[in-house]
Formats: C-alpha cells, structure tokens, sequence
C-alpha cells in the first residue's frame, strides 16, 4: 500500500515559514507583502478558490484585496484595475482568477499584468525565463508538486516523468520544472495513443488533465510516485482527482490524495511568490 501524502501538512508548515519570513521582511523594511486577487463573474468552485487565497493570506499576515467584478464586465473594465493594481505600490501580486468570460480574451489580460508582480507566472515574459533556465515567477501548482516530490526525498534526476495533461497552467510549465532536474519528460493529452502502455513506464506519474478517475491501477507502475493534480466534483457533490485512488493505492509507492494532497500546495507557492515579489521590491537586485 502506497504512502499517502499529506499535502495539507506539508503546505501548513510552509505556511508558517512564509509568516516568519514576511514578519522580519517588515521588521526590516517596513514592507508588508500585498496580493490582489480579481474575480470576474460567479462561477462557484472560483470563490471558493478565492476564499482560501484571502484566508490564507491573513493567517500569514499579508495585505490582501479582493476585487470583483460582474460576469458581463468588459475586457476594458478589467485592463483598467489591473493598470491600476501594477502602479499599486502596496500590491506585489496580482492574481487574476481563471477561468475568465468569454467576452475577454484571457491572454491579453495576463500579459496587461506587470510580470514581476505576475504571481501566478502565467505572463509570457515567466513562461519564456522558465523555458530558458533563468525562472522568475513560476506558476503555483507545478511549483507545488517539485515541493511535494522533494519532501518525500523523491531523487527526481534520471527519473522517467510522465504528465497527463498539457495546459498552459499545469502541464507544460511542469514538463519544464522536471527537465531542468534532469528527468526524462513525456507529456500525455488526448492525441496520445497507447496512454496506459506511456504511463506504466512513469517512476514519477502526474494526473493533470481534469478527467475524473482516469488513470485506473493498471495504468501505474509497481512502486511509481503518483500525484493527483485533478479537482472535479462528483455528482453527489464530492471530490475526486484525475487518479482511481483506491486502485492506485494499491500499486503506487507514494500518492497524494483529493483533497489535501496538491491543492493546499498551490495556495502555499502563491504565497511564496507574492513574498518573494515583495521582497524584490523592498530590496532591488
Ligand atoms: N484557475 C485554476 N487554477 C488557477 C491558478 O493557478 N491561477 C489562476 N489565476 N486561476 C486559476
């Protein structure tokens, strides 16, 4: 039986290490970090998101704001708060909830956002210093699963890394993170062929392609480290990851659950960046 592992600890430990950081940071220099938080329209599971992000910002003591606007706001309403946020000097991180409406294009609005205040490390500017090996801001939750696999002492060099999933915020960010600690990356998504037969070579096995339970146990290497990026919410109103836990489980040497496995760890990295943002700011390099 795999060792379950326990996201929610982990990330609260980092939480408490942030607090202490941003206590001397102001101690220092009299800068508090501060993150913005943009929320257009009312799709339910994003509140939610948006809830743990302020909650998580007091418990460490950091400045947050929330700004909403109504689901039919214009592309324009919104480039103006984020002109207004980026000339903001107690604001270090802007976050943008995704997904937007359709009415604004979601790339024109993250490249609006300055990127050394770009927490979420979505602006082309982070994306292009990933690629080349400099990374600024990068994003939450590939940032998140490299912590998780480097707590539990997982040597990822030389490692046969597989990710199910190719989106801009979790896949192909995370394909980069694992090539720079010298795995050997291959990404999966819906054109892939044999997608068991490409999964069962993975030491290490990403789920990130928001498809409830897909990865079945006969998918998994004996002994691989799995980790479940999938949320999705069940018909009965519960949670489950993109992974079969309880088959998984039975194969896998290590495996985060759904919920507290990734998800808490995200919220943990966006802190880490608005800190780190703020830190730049108190004292330029
Ligand atoms: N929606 C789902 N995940 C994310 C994230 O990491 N950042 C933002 N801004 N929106 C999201």
């Amino acid at each position: 039986m795999a060792e379950i592992i326990d996201g929610k600890e982990i990330a609260r430990a980092i939480r408490e290490a942030i607090r202490e950081e941003a206590a001397a940071l102001r101690e220092k220099t009299g800068v508090t970090p501060g993150l913005a938080v943009v929320l257009v329209g009312d799709d339910p599971a994003s509140w939610i998101y948006v809830r743990r992000k302020a909650q998580a910002c007091e418990e460490v003591r950091f400045l947050s704001r929330e700004l909403r606007l109504p689901a039919d706001a214009a592309e324009g309403e919104l480039l103006d708060i984020i002109a207004q946020l980026n000339g903001d000097d107690a604001i270090h991180g802007i976050l943008v909830q995704l997904p937007l409406p359709e009415q604004i294009r979601t790339q024109a609005i993250i490249e609006a956002i300055d990127p050394e205040k770009d927490v979420d490390g979505f602006h082309p500017v982070n994306v292009g210093r990933l690629l080349t090996g400099n990374p600024g801001h990068v994003a939450c939750t590939p940032r998140g699963v490299i912590e998780l696999l480097d707590r539990i002492g997982v040597d990822i060099a030389g490692k046969e890394a597989v990710i199910v999933g190719r989106s801009n915020i979790v896949g192909k960010p995370l394909a980069l993170l694992l090539l720079a600690r010298h795995a050997t990356v291959t990404i999966c998504h819906t054109r892939t062929r044999n997608l068991p037969e490409t999964t069962r070579r993975a030491d290490i096995l990403v789920a990130a392609a928001g498809r409830p339970e897909m990865i079945r146990g006969e998918m998994i290497k004996e002994g691989a480290v799995v980790i479940d990026v999938g949320i999705n919410r069940r018909p009965d109103g519960g949670l489950v990851g993109d992974v079969a836990f309880a088959e998984a489980e039975r194969r896998a040497a290590y495996i985060t659950p759904v919920p507290g496995g990734v998800g808490p760890m995200t919220i943990a990295m966006l802190l880490g960046n608005t800190l780190a943002a703020a830190r730049r700011i108190a004292a330029p390099v």
